[in-house]
């Protein structure tokens, strides 16, 4: 019995132990939260690099904002997160407005009732198509390409083209 627990005392060095099973555990949690952060970044570049610029051959940066027919004409839905306003005009062309007034880069807010965008900060208004009503601003909205495929509206939110003025050519149809 006693030389049983010689042989413990002997072969359990505590502090060595401890730290090795300390180790493999520490080990274990770091290839587990690799895979993870693997498998998160394998998702993320999934979702939004699905394919190349046509312009510039860069990947493209598609957010999907909905299907086609759940955007009325003459409307405008929000999407802060991508920081654009998706406009559908009157004639069912989409185009994906920044927020970022074109004058000092104040973030702009749709007014429903007024049909426009209106600028807190020195009161530049822009209408649908992101056209310049009323100044200081001197250009129009800047966009993000919009595509529609399958019924579905996207916007490359990796693009962001700057303009003079609005134009229907740069206006995305449902096909
Ligand atoms: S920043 Fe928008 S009007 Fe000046």
């Amino acid at each position: 019995m006693s030389g049983y627990l010689k042989n413990s005392v002997k072969t359990e060095t505590p502090g060595v132990n401890s730290l090795s099973r300390r180790g493999f555990f520490g080990m274990a949690w770091k290839g587990l939260g690799i895979l993870v952060g693997l498998e998160t970044l394998g998702m993320i570049t999934a979702y939004f690099f699905s394919g190349k610029n046509k312009n510039t051959g860069a990947p493209r940066q598609l957010l999907e904002a909905g299907p086609v027919d759940s955007f009325g004409l003459n409307s405008v839905s929000a999407f802060m997160g991508g920081r654009f306003y998706l406009a559908r005009q009157q004639d069912g062309g989409f185009i994906a407005l920044s927020l970022r007034c074109t004058h000092l880069g104040c973030s702009v807010s749709w007014e429903a009732d007024k049909n426009r965008f209106i600028c807190p900060c020195h009161s530049s208004a822009f209408d649908i198509s992101g056209e310049v009503l009323n100044p200081p601003a001197a250009r129009a909205l800047s966009y993000y390409p919009v595509l529609i495929e399958n019924g579905l509206v996207k916007v490359d939110i990796g693009t962001l083209k700057e303009r003079t003025r609005s134009g229907k050519d740069q206006l995305s149809y449902a096909p």
